[in-house]
């Protein structure tokens, strides 16, 4: 009994000792946070470690053992010519009191104020006080004039633009070449699976074809679309769901199934090169009004939208990765990092992830609403599946 009450007492403690306060006075907070001293050694490390800080994947550092260093907001290599420790410190701890639309995370913030945070970050900050006050004092030995290397970026294109766009040189050549392209293997996959007979000999392609000749290339760029039989829309992963169960008499495939992959990467290969879309007026347009909605909402501990990193910060590094506007036409496509093959919701629940939020279910409204935002936003550009990307 009493070492049950020592555990829940210890765990309340621990929680209030990372409830912030502190006072802000002219856009700044003059008092150490809990009168703590910071260290500039720990605060270095601080600023390059993925899970505190990581302020160098948006900001230029004195920190050459580290290759990649982002250029979303302005280089600190002086940084405390321009700032004393009270400036620095509210800007720290919340620099959204300073910039409503600023993409830099609230380090030391209340989870209170967050929306759809991951549970397992629940009544926690980025950063306690005391790393706080570390990072301080290392941006307070920063007084070297600005020796910022320049960014090294492709020209920054205007107007709609793929992803394709915006990765190397080799991944574009990777994405061209039928044969390095890793993604031809799934469509091969998707190919075998469209022709095999089922129970009763049927197959998808004796209803559309040997290889899907008889399905439209520009049916499959207006996906999602609605089905007025159905009341609602349907993604190309529905579509080829509805198919599998009503036409073969196959139970449901799950979401994120290989096979379901493939016969989408087959179906999106199909229309290679056909343009995005999506008609997104009449019965369309409260889903796509919806996710518009989500694109513009902030998200999770880091506290940032989509349109933070695609829109607003297109083009620029974030680490060693260039922003781009965040498009579909991709899709399913190939990521390098992974080394796989993904659907969309795959790469969103990853985006959503990164941000510390609660992810949507696969199968859930919210990520239809959203592939039905991001893929009329993107209308107009070619289909490049199976793409290469990060
Ligand atoms: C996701 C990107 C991002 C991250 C991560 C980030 N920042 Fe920022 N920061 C920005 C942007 C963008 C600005 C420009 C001002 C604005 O948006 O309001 C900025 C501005 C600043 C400024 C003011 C610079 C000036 O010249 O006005 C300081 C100081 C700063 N950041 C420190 C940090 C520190 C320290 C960290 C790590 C704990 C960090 N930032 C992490 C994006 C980021
Ligand atoms: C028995 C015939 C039959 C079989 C077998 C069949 N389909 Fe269909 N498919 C249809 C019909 C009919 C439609 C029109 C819409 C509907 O009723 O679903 C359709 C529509 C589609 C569409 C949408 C085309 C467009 O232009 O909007 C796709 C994609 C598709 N099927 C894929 C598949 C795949 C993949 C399979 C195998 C898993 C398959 N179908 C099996 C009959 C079939
Ligand atoms: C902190 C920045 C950041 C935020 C915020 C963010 N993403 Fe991303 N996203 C990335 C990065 C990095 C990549 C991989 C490189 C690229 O394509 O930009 C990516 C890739 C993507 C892609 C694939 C692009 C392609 O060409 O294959 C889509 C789609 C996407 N994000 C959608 C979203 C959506 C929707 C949201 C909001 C829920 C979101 N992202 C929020 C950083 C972000």
């Amino acid at each position: 009994m009493f070492l049950f009450l020592l555990c829940c007492l210890s765990g309340i403690i621990s929680i209030q000792a990372e409830e912030p306060s502190y006072t802000i006075t002219d856009n700044a907070i003059s008092e150490p946070l809990n009168n703590l001293t910071g260290d500039p050694a720990r605060g270095r490390l601080l600023a390059k470690n993925r899970n505190k800080g990581n302020c160098i994947s948006c900001h230029q550092l004195p920190i050459p053992e580290e290759e990649f260093h982002g250029t979303i907001g302005p280089a600190l290599y002086d940084i405390s010519n321009k700032f004393n420790a009270a400036d620095l410190r509210l800007r720290i701890v919340d620099m959204q009191r300073l910039n409503p639309f600023t993409i830099m995370p609230s380090y030391y913030l209340s989870t209170r104020y967050i929306n759809r945070i991951a549970p397992q970050y629940e009544g926690t900050t980025i950063l306690s006080a005391q790393e706080v006050e570390d990072l301080i004092a290392y941006l307070k030995t920063l007084k070297a004039p600005d020796k910022a290397i320049e960014a090294n970026t492709l020209p920054i294109p205007d107007g709609l633009k793929s992803g394709y766009e915006f990765i190397s040189q080799e991944a574009r050549e990777m994405q061209d070449d039928d044969f390095q392209n890793p993604g031809y293997e799934l469509i091969e996959l998707g190919k075998k699976l469209f022709a095999r007979p089922c129970d009763d000999d049927k197959s998808c392609a004796s209803c559309h074809g040997a290889d899907g000749e008889q399905l439209s290339p520009a049916s499959i760029a207006q996906y999602p679309k609605f089905i007025a039989e159905l009341g609602k829309p349907l993604t190309l992963r529905d579509q080829i769901q509805r198919c599998w169960e009503n036409q073969l008499d196959n139970l449901p495939l799950l979401y994120d199934d290989r096979e379901l992959l493939a016969l989408e990467t087959f179906l999106r290969y199909l229309a290679q090169g056909e343009k995005v879309n999506v008609d997104v007026s009449g019965p369309m347009k409260p889903y796509y009004e919806a996710g518009k909605k989500l694109y513009y909402t902030r998200f999770g501990q880091m506290n940032m939208s989509c349109d933070h990193c695609h829109d607003v910060h297109t083009g620029k590094m974030l680490r060693g990765q260039k922003l781009s506007q965040g498009h579909t036409n991709g899709f399913p496509e190939y990521r390098l990092e992974a080394q796989k093959m993904i659907n969309l919701p795959q790469r969103l629940r990853e985006c959503f992830r990164s941000l510390r939020a609660e992810t949507f279910e696969q199968d859930s409204d919210e990520f239809r609403d959203l592939e039905i935002y991001l893929n009329a936003r993107g209308n107009g550009l070619p289909i490049e599946t199976p793409a290469i990307r990060y």
